[in-house]
Order: structure tokens, then C-alpha cells, then sequence
């Protein structure tokens, strides 16, 4: 199986990004799998501290590399990851990548932070199995929740998004090899209209500026033009978390009420896995540039 490093670029090279999905139990995962066997997709599977804590590392890790046995180009991100002893914890689980967040905090810390990161990734990271890393430059939100606001002190406004000669000097000082801007992208998603546009200038800037992958997190709620439009302007990898965990919701209060006397998971799950899977199939679909079914 080709490195993620390797499909980066190839999706770089055909204008096209690769869907990262965030999954916390064996159904989503399924789903995820599943979706990407059919498209004969490569994909990511993120998951953040929270979730790597409800599935467990050790869990995740062989669950990802059982999938690849059986010919699912899938790989596994340790999603904005908070503390230094985690990184650690994720690099030497044999993630693909790694993504440290401390993009809550003003830009010297972050950078020293990121840089402390790095150092650990590094320990870890050989020429056999490259650990990418990823660093986040704007503040965001941190929850992929349904909203009914803005999540506060988030940047929206043009003049708090990331600016592409900070995004340089954070890309330089700290050595990542991918980097999460805020471009108008908030984590989370509102339940009756869709998220703020994305400001797809900026993204072409920062990436003209930085010259490295970059990652659009907070994907759930945005316009389908929109994520085009970002593909275009420079994007690689494209986050979904909200829009798996509604669909497994709805599913899954959906099945249990019509069939009110079912006890056995096997028989309930399939419905609550398929209606995932369309979730995830249906953006797969639009980064990769195929026809929607
Ligand atoms: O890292 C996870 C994501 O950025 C997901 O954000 O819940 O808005 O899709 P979302
Ligand atoms: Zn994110």
C-alpha cells in the first residue's frame, strides 16, 4: 500500500482531496470501510482524543490494519491531539499521522508547543513508517456538535482568518508537514442552513505561501461548491465528523423505534452502518471528483 504521503500527492497532482472521517465505534468504522471499498477509495480514519479514548489505541490501530489486509487503502490520523503525552502515545501506536492542536493559543506559544511536538513525532517517525505531522494555525471551535451559534472566539471575520505570511513563518519555524488553516471553516455544523462560506482566496494564498499540504477540518455543513472551490484553491484533506455522528443518530433512533422488541445489535446495526456509509460515500464521491450516484 502506497504511503499517505505518496496519495497526498497524488491527490495534489489530480486536483482532487482525500476524505477524512472521524469514527468512535465499530459502526462508523464499518461504514467508513465500507464506503471506501466501494469507490475503491483511499481514506482517513481520525480520531481525536475523545475518541481514541472510547475505542481504545490499541483497538483502533488493528481494526485500520485489519482493514488494510483485506485491501482497504485506510489510514489513521490521532486527531487533534492536545498533550505531548499523547502525541507520544499515537506515534508510537503506528498512526500515519499526527495532529497537534494548539491553535487556541496565541502564535509564539502554538509555535513552541508545535515544535515540542514535533520533537516527539520525530523519535518515532523513520524512513520505514514516516509519522506526517500536522499543525493548526486559527482557532476554529473544538466541538463537532450541531450549533445553533458560532463557536466563540472561532475566526470568521476576514481579518481574523489565517494570514498567509503567519502561516509561512509558523510552516518555517515549526517544520509540519501539512497545516490546518482557518479559512472561514468552523468544526461543527448548523442543523437547518449551512456553515459560513469558505474564503477560497485565502486558502489559494496560504497554500501559494506555504507551499505544504493543507487541511480543511470542520468539513460537516459546507456547500458542495464550496468544498470544490477549496479543492481548486488548494486543499488535500477534507475532515467530516458532525454529518457521521447525525446520520448515526437519526439511524439508529429511527431502527430502534421500528422494531421496538429487537435485542440483538447484528440485526439492528446494518441500517444505523448503511445510513453512515451514504453520508460518507456522498462526500467521497464530490472530493474525488466522481459522479454522485
Ligand atoms: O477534526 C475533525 C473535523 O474537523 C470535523 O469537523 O465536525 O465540522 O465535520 P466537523
Ligand atoms: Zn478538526
Amino acid at each position: 500500500m502506497k504511503s499517505l504521503r505518496e496519495v497526498i500527492k497524488e491527490v495534489e497532482q489530480k486536483k482532487t482531496a482525500i476524505g477524512h472521517f472521524n469514527v468512535s465505534n465499530l459502526e462508523q468504522l464499518k461504514a467508513v470501510a465500507n464506503a471506501a471499498g466501494n469507490l475503491n477509495l483511499p481514506v482517513i480514519v481520525g480520531v481525536s482524543e475523545g475518541e481514541r479514548e472510547y475505542i481504545g489505541i490499541p483497538q483502533i490501530v488493528s481494526l485500520v490494519k485489519n482493514y488494510r489486509a483485506q485491501g482497504i487503502r485506510m489510514y489513521l490520523n490521532a486527531d487533534h491531539t492536545r498533550s505531548l503525552e499523547n502525541v507520544e502515545k499515537a506515534a508510537c501506536a503506528g498512526f500515519d499521522s499526527v495532529i497537534f492542536d494548539a491553535a487556541n493559543l496565541p502564535f509564539e506559544e502554538n509555535v513552541r508547543n508545535t515544535i515540542d511536538a514535533r520533537n516527539f513525532i520525530k523519535k518515532y517517525s523513520s524512513w520505514r513508517h514516516k509519522i506526517l505531522f500536522e499543525g493548526e494555525l486559527g482557532y476554529i471551535g473544538t466541538s463537532s456538535e450541531i450549533r445553533t451559534a458560532l463557536p466563540e472566539g472561532a475566526a470568521v471575520r476576514p481579518e481574523d482568518l489565517t494570514k498567509p505570511e503567519e502561516a509561512l513563518k509558523f510552516v518555517k519555524a515549526t517544520g509540519v508537514n501539512m497545516l490546518a488553516p482557518a479559512v472561514g471553516n468552523v468544526h461543527g455544523m448548523f442543523a437547518n442552513m449551512p456553515d459560513p462560506g469558505l474564503d477560497l482566496e485565502r486558502i489559494k494564498a496560504i497554500r501559494d505561501a506555504v507551499r505544504i499540504p493543507l487541511v480543511l477540518h470542520g468539513g460537516s455543513g459546507n456547500t458542495d461548491a464550496d468544498f470544490r472551490g477549496a479543492i481548486d484553491a488548494g486543499i488535500s484533506i477534507i475532515h467530516i465528523s458532525t454529518e457521521l455522528r447525525v446520520a448515526w443518530r437519526k439511524a439508529l433512533e429511527e431502527t430502534l423505534k421500528s422494531n421496538p422488541n429487537e435485542v440483538a445489535p447484528y440485526e439492528l446495526m446494518p441500517g444505523v452502518i448503511k445510513a453512515v456509509q451514504n453520508v460518507v460515500e456522498r462526500r467521497m464521491r464530490l472530493f474525488a471528483d466522481l459522479p454522485s450516484s
